[in-house]
């Protein structure tokens, strides 16, 4: 009797046990130099910040005895069919991502060593170190030298857009407010920076550079209070230029997260988990326009605000089917955040995303969701952002059909009009480019006919070629 009562409860349990199937994870980089004075490097306190984030996912994904361990996972050598990893091409963000992933695949001692075949033992370099590729991303290259999030993107309709907050109602307001609080600072800004630039219009990038003056330099320091109202204020400015709700191309680094991270995840589901955890490294700009697509900011208004150095979100997929390897319709999401470097003791918190109230969403409604927001290739990026040159220059000869289906994604405000001017630019170009053309060579012809010689080849020593205009 009691024995069957706690086999059914062990086997109630056993079915009822949530596992973690895989998960997509984002995180900023540590502690750097200030972006103003160039070449930005990490600093040795942001590489410990990181590298305690890595551990924590160590931790929770990969450690044998996490309840949040990705199923078959490999607990100690890491084996890259199950790992991948990713930045964009910058100094900061490249060093972020190798010393986060120190902490994830700590170096492995003795069980890193392998067998020649002559029998001899060979052990890896630094006490079992593991390497783990940084794949290279082509989207936010630079992005911690670049003091303007869009400069890092490159797409033309957003930097439209971020640049029209700059001549709103909102903006001018602000900067008013807060002009006599800049000038206040210009003792401590003076040696960086200009006299014009010392305002809201500069928000982040003089919040940035006090900020690190205040952790690294002991005689040019603000107040904790100077400090907060520059934080506060570079807040509004930072998620203005990030995230619009009427101008969604202003989040394209937040869409274009959510692209990767939904190909990610996907993989894992259609691979049925042979890869299990994707890492990907950015700046806190990506973070504030993904917050503000995935609606976070009404759930927690904290989601307006710059996440501080080595933040993490992630997405994990979970499951609490004993399928060996679930349906779909038995897959969900759950999402979590932790704002700054995770303390050894702490763990990040579960928020709902898209305004949904439960802390994880079914897969099926999470795909829906994240497709609304979403970039998933490159055409699409192209037309979203309105560029046709580079990468987007094979995909810009057909477009008639860009804006309708820019439309049908739903984006207003200025990136419509805005690819319309462009297109007709391009349009007029084409046509002048042609009138121009027809002008020379039709010219040419009509002179021609009316002399009733037409050569091939075209060289003759018609006198009146040049004077007989077409009509
Ligand atoms: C897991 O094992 C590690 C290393 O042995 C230990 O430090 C940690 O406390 C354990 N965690 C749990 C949840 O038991
Ligand atoms: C900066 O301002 C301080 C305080 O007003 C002043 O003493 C200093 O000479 C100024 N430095 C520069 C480079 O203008
Ligand atoms: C501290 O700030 C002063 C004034 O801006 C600057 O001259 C000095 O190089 C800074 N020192 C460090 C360690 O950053
Ligand atoms: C969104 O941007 C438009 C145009 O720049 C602006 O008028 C509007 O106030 C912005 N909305 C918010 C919520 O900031
Ligand atoms: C997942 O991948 C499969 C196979 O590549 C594809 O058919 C499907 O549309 C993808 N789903 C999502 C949500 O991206
Ligand atoms: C690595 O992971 C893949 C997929 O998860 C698995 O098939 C393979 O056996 C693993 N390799 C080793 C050496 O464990
Ligand atoms: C916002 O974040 C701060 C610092 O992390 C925290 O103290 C505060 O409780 C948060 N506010 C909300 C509404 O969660
Ligand atoms: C991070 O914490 C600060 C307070 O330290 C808060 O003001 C900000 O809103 C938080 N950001 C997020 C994304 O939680
Ligand atoms: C799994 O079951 C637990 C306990 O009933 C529940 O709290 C959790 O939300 C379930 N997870 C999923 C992914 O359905």
């Amino acid at each position: 009797m009691w024995s069957t009562t706690l086999l059914a409860l062990a086997t109630l349990d056993l079915t009822a046990a949530e596992r973690v199937l895989g998960a997509y994870i984002f995180a900023r980089h540590g502690d750097r130099t200030p972006k103003v004075l160039g070449n930005t490097r990490l600093t040795d306190l942001g590489y410990s910040e990181v590298h305690q984030a890595g551990t924590y996912y160590h931790k929770r994904y990969i450690a044998d005895n996490s309840s949040s361990q990705i199923e078959g996972i490999s607990p100690a050598i890491v084996n890259l069919t199950q790992l991948t990893a990713s930045s964009p091409s910058d100094a900061v963000l490249q060093n972020s991502g190798t010393a986060f992933l120190q902490g994830v695949y700590p170096p492995a001692g003795a069980s890193a060593t392998e067998t020649l075949s002559d029998g001899r033992k060979v052990q890896a370099p630094l006490q079992g170190y593991q390497l783990v590729p940084l794949s290279l991303i082509s989207s936010n290259a630079n992005s911690e030298d670049n003091t303007w999030l869009q400069d890092a993107t490159g797409c033309n309709n957003a930097k439209v857009s971020s640049n029209s907050y700059y001549s709103s109602g909102l903006y001018d307001e602000v900067l008013a407010q807060s002009g006599g609080f800049y000038r206040s600072l210009e003792g401590l800004l003076n040696s960086t920076f200009a006299e014009g630039k010392m305002s809201f219009k500069n928000a982040y990038t003089i919040f940035d550079y006090l900020n690190v003056a205040s952790i690294h330099n002991s005689s040019n320091t603000p107040t904790s209070a100077q400090l907060t109202r520059l934080y506060q204020l570079a807040n509004i400015e930072q998620y203005n230029l990030a995230y619009n709700d009427t101008d969604t191309v202003r989040a394209i680094a937040g869409a274009q997260l959510a692209g990767e991270m939904l190909q990610g995840l996907n993989k894992t589901i259609t691979s049925k988990g042979k890869t299990k955890l994707a890492i990907q490294f950015g700046s806190y700009g990506t973070f504030l326009s993904y917050f503000g697509l995935a609606q976070l900011p009404s759930t927690n208004v904290n989601f307006t605000g710059i996440p501080d150095y080595a933040s993490s979100m992630a997405w994990e997929l979970v499951t609490n089917s004993s399928a060996p390897f679930p349906d779909e319709e038995d897959i969900s999401v759950r999402f979590i955040f932790h704002n700054g470097t995770i303390p050894a003791s702490g763990a990040p918190a579960t928020f709902p995303l898209y305004g949904q109230s439960a802390p994880s969403m079914s897969w099926k409604t999470f795909v829906a969701e994240t497709r609304k927001i979403a970039v998933t290739s490159t055409p699409e990026w192209c037309k979203m952002c309105g560029n046709t040159d580079g990468k987007c220059a094979s995909y810009s000869a057909g477009e008639s059909g860009s804006e309708a289906s820019a439309a049908s994604k739903g984006e207003g405000g200025v990136s419509r009009p805005v690819a319309g001017v462009i297109g007709a630019m391009v349009t007029l170009a084409v046509i002048l480019g042609l009138q121009a053309l027809f002008f020379l060579v039709g010219g040419f012809r009509i002179t021609k006919k009316g002399k009733g010689t037409v050569p091939v080849g075209g060289v003759t020593e018609d006198k009146s070629k040049g004077q007989s205009a077409p009509v």
